[in-house]
C-alpha cells in the first residue's frame, strides 16, 4: 500500500486496501495515466497502444511520430493546446492572448500524510496516508502545474487536486479547472447521477454511457439542489454487491462541472472540477491558483462498498471537530412548528415540551432578529428582536438551559434584504451589477463574500448573538442561488464565483476556531449544497425541505451513495405533510428520521396522547440505534423508486448487529405477500431479532427475506433489530 515510484519504468504507483492507480511518465516527459481498478503490483504498461490515427495530430518534438498523438493516449491532467480534442482539465489563455499549454514532468516528491489547501476544505489524515506531488512544466506558456495525489488507504480512496502556478512575467487567466480527470481506454459503463429540485434532492438516475457527453453541474454558486457534485461510473454489470464502479466527489461548494465523455475509439474520459461559466481567473506573475479537491474512489464489490468507502471517508477524514464522534442531539426545531409566527412565551413552552418527551435541543428557526415576520426583510440585521421574544437573547437561553436543553438558533449570513439596516448602510455590500436592477430571489440579495469587509462586518454580528446567547447549535442556511454575479471590489468578475466560496470557508473556519463546541447543520432550502466541502465544517446537512416520509425514503436513498447517513438532517413532522398533504403512519415517519440525524419539527403541543407516547418510544429506540446508524455502514436493500417496498438497514461493521427497516409504498387488495432479501449479514449465522427474540438463519435471510405481515393503510413500516448469536454459528 502506499505510493511507489520506479526510476528505472517511470510509472508512479498508488496503492489503497484494495485498489491500484497507475501513470507513467512518457519517453516524450508527459504524464500519462495508464491504470484504475483492482489492486495489483504489476505493471500496466502493457495497456498502452501506439498507433497512427487520421485526424489526431503528433504534437512538436515527436519527430512526427504519427504513433504519438494525445489525441489517443489516456492522460492524467490533460490541457487544451497539445491536440487532444477531448474535454481538456485546464485552459489558460496568456498574457499574450495565446490559448493553452503543454506541460512536461518536472520533478515530484513523495511526503508522509496527506497534504492540505489553503483556505480550502481537503480530506485530512495522519501518517497512513501518503501524499505525491508532481510538478509540470510549460516552459513556453510559464505555466507550472503541481498535481496533488493524496492516499488514503484503508478507505480505497485517492484524492487529486492541483496547484497552477504563473512562472512567467505576464498575468495569464484560467478559464477551465478541472481537479481530476480519469480516461479509460476500454469497458461498457453506466453513469451514475443525482439530481433534483427544491425538496426533492439527489434523486438517482443511470444510464448507459454510449458516444456523446454527458454533463452535469451548477452554474448557481453553490453545488446545487439540481445536481449533486458526486459521479458515478459502473460497469453495465455492476450492481449493489457486485462489479467494478469508480466515484468522483467533489469537496467545494461552490458551482462546479462532472461529465464523461465516450470518444471515437471508445474511450471514456470521467472529470469533475470547477464550472467554466463566469470564471475567468487571472493569476499574476508568480502567484497560485489551487484547483479544490476531487475524493475518487475505487470499488470491485459493486456501488454498496462503494458508498461504504465515500462514507467513510466523510466522517474519518472530513468531518472534524467535537461532533465528529458524538451521537448528535435529539432536536425540536420551531421552523415547521411555528413559522416566523411566535414569541418568548411560546418558545419556552415548545422548550418544555420538548425537554418533558425526552429530547435534547430546542432549534429557534427564522424570525428571531430584525423586524423578521415574513421573508421580505431584516437579513443582514442579526440583532435579536426583544420585542419579539420579551426579553433578550441570554435570558431566553438561560431559561432553556435550565431546563436542560441545549439551544440553537437559525442563521443565514450570506444574505440580506433590501428591507434591512444593512442593506440601507451598504447597498455595495450585495451582489448586484451596476446600471442593472438585482435579480431577486425570496425578496433577498446576495451579500458579496468575495470581499473580507462584508465577510469580517457579518462575522462580528453573528458571533456577538453566539457568544450573548451561549448558543450550542446553528442552522446555517443559504435560500437563493447567485445571478449577479459582479463585486463592487474588482475589476476581474470572472474570480468572484470562486472567492465567494472562499470566503464562505473563511467564516465557518473562524466559527470553528472561536466556537469549538458548536454544532452547525448546513441548509440551503434543505440539501441545496449537500457537498463534501460544506461537511468539512458542517458535520450535518438539513437533507432537504422536504419533510415528507415518503419522499424522504428517495432523497435519503439517493444521499447514501455519497454520503454518510450520520450527516443526513431528517426530522419527524406533522400530518397533512406540509409540502405533501401526504398523511403517514406516525411510526413510519420516526423510522426514516432515526436513519439520518433525527428530531421533530412540529408543534407538540398538537400531539395526542398517543403520538405523544409514540414520541417518547421513538426517542428510546433512536437512542439505542444512534450508534449504529452513526458508525455503521449503510444497506441500500431495494431501490424506492422501482420498487412497492423501499427497504434499507445499518450493519455494524462486525456483522453481528443489524437493523433493518421496510416501509410498503403500495397496498392493494390481496396482493402478494412482499419479501425483504436483506444484506451484509455474516453467513452460515443465526441472528436475533431483539424485538422478539425469534432466531433466523442469516443465508435464509438473504436469499428469501422476511415476509412482510399484510396490513392495512398505506405507508406501513417494518423494523428488526438483529444481533448475531454468540454460540451458534451453524
Ligand atoms: C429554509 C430552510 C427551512 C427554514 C427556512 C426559514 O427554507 O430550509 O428549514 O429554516 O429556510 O426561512
Amino acid at each position: 500500500m502506499g505510493i511507489r515510484h520506479n526510476a528505472e519504468t517511470r510509472i508512479f504507483s498508488l496503492a489503497t486496501k484494495n485498489s491500484t492507480y497507475q501513470m507513467l511518465i512518457d519517453h516524450y516527459g508527459r504524464l500519462l495515466h495508464l491504470y484504475y481498478g483492482p489492486w495489483t503490483d504489476g505493471d500496466a504498461r502493457f495497456t498502452l497502444t501506439f498507433t497512427g490515427r487520421g485526424f489526431s495530430g503528433s504534437p512538436d518534438g515527436t519527430d512526427e511520430d504519427e504513433s504519438y498523438s494525445l489525441d489517443t493516449l489516456p492522460q492524467e491532467f490533460p490541457t487544451l493546446g497539445t491536440g487532444d480534442y477531448r474535454k481538456p482539465a485546464l485552459i489558460i489563455r496568456g498574457g499574450n492572448g495565446i490559448y493553452g499549454c503543454d506541460l512536461k514532468y518536472c520533478k515530484h516528491e513523495i511526503c508522509k500524510g496527506k497534504y492540505s489547501l489553503p483556505g480550502l476544505p481537503a480530506v485530512y489524515a495522519g501518517d497512513e496516508a501518503q501524499t505525491l506531488k508532481i510538478t509540470l512544466r510549460d516552459e513556453t506558456a510559464e505555466v507550472e502545474v503541481i498535481l496533488l495525489y493524496g492516499v488514503v488507504p484503508e478507505t480505497d480512496v485517492i484524492t487529486r487536486s492541483a496547484v497552477v502556478r504563473n512562472i512567467g512575467s505576464k498575468e495569464f487567466y484560467i478559464l477551465r479547472a478541472q481537479a481530476a480527470n480519469l480516461d479509460f481506454m476500454t469497458g461498457d459503463f453506466d453513469l451514475m447521477t443525482f439530481y433534483g429540485r427544491h425538496g426533492m434532492e439527489r434523486v438517482p438516475e443511470r444510464q448507459k454511457v454510449e458516444h456523446k457527453s454527458y454533463e452535469i453541474g451548477s452554474r448557481r454558486g453553490s453545488s446545487s439542489h439540481q445536481y449533486n457534485p458526486l459521479l458515478i461510473l459502473a460497469e453495465s454489470e455492476a450492481g449493489e454487491e457486485q462489479g467494478n464502479c469508480y466515484a468522483m466527489e467533489f469537496v467545494y461548494s461552490g458551482g462546479f462541472e462532472a461529465s464523461a465523455e465516450k470518444d471515437q475509439f471508445n474511450q471514456i474520459r470521467m472529470q469533475m472540477g470547477l464550472a467554466t461559466t463566469q470564471f475567468s481567473y487571472p493569476v499574476k506573475s508568480g502567484e497560485s491558483f489551487i484547483v479544490p479537491e476531487v475524493i475518487l474512489s475505487f470499488s470491485g464489490e459493486g456501488l454498496r462498498k462503494l458508498s461504504w468507502n465515500l462514507a467513510d471517508t466523510i466522517k474519518k477524514h472530513v468531518i472534524r471537530g467535537k461532533w465528529k464522534n458524538q451521537i448528535c442531539p435529539v432536536l425540536l426545531n420551531s421552523w415547521e412548528a411555528v413559522y416566523m409566527d411566535f414569541d418568548g412565551q411560546k418558545i419556552r413552552e415548545l422548550a418544555t415540551e420538548a425537554k418533558e418527551l425526552g429530547m435534547d435541543l430546542l432549534v429557534l428557526d427564522d424570525g428571531w432578529f430584525g423586524d423578521r415576520n415574513d421573508d421580505h426583510r431584516s437579513l443582514g440585521d442579526w440583532r435579536v428582536n426583544e420585542a419579539k421574544l420579551g426579553g433578550n437573547l441570554r435570558s431566553l437561553a438561560e431559561d432553556i438551559h435550565r431546563l436542560g436543553l441545549l439551544f440553537g438558533i437559525w442563521i443565514e449570513p450570506e444574505m440580506v434584504s433590501e428591507n434591512s439596516h444593512l442593506y440601507r448602510q451598504h447597498p455595495d455590500w450585495a451582489l448586484k451589477i451596476p446600471g442593472k436592477g438585482p435579480i431577486r430571489a425570496r425578496h433577498q440579495l446576495v451579500l458579496d463574500f468575495s470581499r473580507d469587509d462584508v465577510v469580517n462586518g457579518i462575522y462580528d454580528q453573528i458571533s456577538a448573538v453566539l457568544r450573548e446567547g451561549n448558543i450550542d447549535y446553528l442552522k446555517w442556511d443559504y435560500n437563493r442561488n447567485i445571478a449577479d454575479v459582479y463585486s463592487a471590489r474588482t475589476e476581474d468578475q470572472g474570480k468572484v464565483l470562486y472567492d465567494y466560496v472562499l470566503g464562505v470557508y473563511r467564516f465557518l473556519e473562524r466559527l470553528h476556531t472561536d466556537f469549538p463546541d458548536l454544532l452547525i447543520e448546513g441548509c440551503s432550502g434543505g440539501g441545496g449544497r449537500f457537498d463534501a466541502g460544506m461537511l468539512y465544517y458542517t458535520p450535518q446537512i438539513w437533507c432537504s425541505d422536504n419533510t415528507d416520509a415518503i419522499d424522504r425514503l428517495t432523497i435519503q436513498y439517493g444521499t447514501s451513495f455519497g454520503y454518510p447517513a450520520s450527516a443526513m438532517g431528517a426530522h419527524v413532522s406533522a400530518v397533512p405533510n406540509e409540502q405533501s398533504g401526504r398523511s403517514t403512519p406516525f411510526a413510519t415517519r420516526g423510522y426514516i428520521a432515526m436513519s439520518g440525524t433525527f428530531g421533530y419539527e412540529l408543534d407538540p403541543g398538537k400531539l395526542s396522547q398517543e403520538e405523544r407516547r409514540s414520541v417518547r418510544e421513538q426517542i428510546c429506540l433512536r437512542n439505542e440505534l444512534a450508534e449504529l446508524v452513526h458508525s455503521g455502514h449503510y444497506l441500500r436493500l431495494t431501490n424506492p423508486l422501482k420498487s412497492h417496498v423501499a427497504a434499507w438497514g445499518f450493519l455494524s461493521k462486525d456483522q453481528k448487529e443489524a437493523v433493518f427497516f421496510a416501509v410498503v409504498l403500495d397496498v392493494h387488495c390481496n396482493m402478494p405477500i412482499n419479501y425483504v432479501r436483506l444484506s451484509g449479514l455474516k453467513s452460515h449465522a443465526l441472528y436475533i431479532n431483539e424485538n422478539d427474540g425469534v432466531k433466523y438463519p442469516s443465508d435464509v435471510l438473504m436469499n428469501t427475506g422476511l415476509p412482510l405481515p399484510r396490513r392495512k393503510n398505506d405507508y406501513n413500516a417494518y423494523f428488526w433489530h438483529l444481533r448475531m448469536a454468540e454460540d451458534d454459528h451453524k
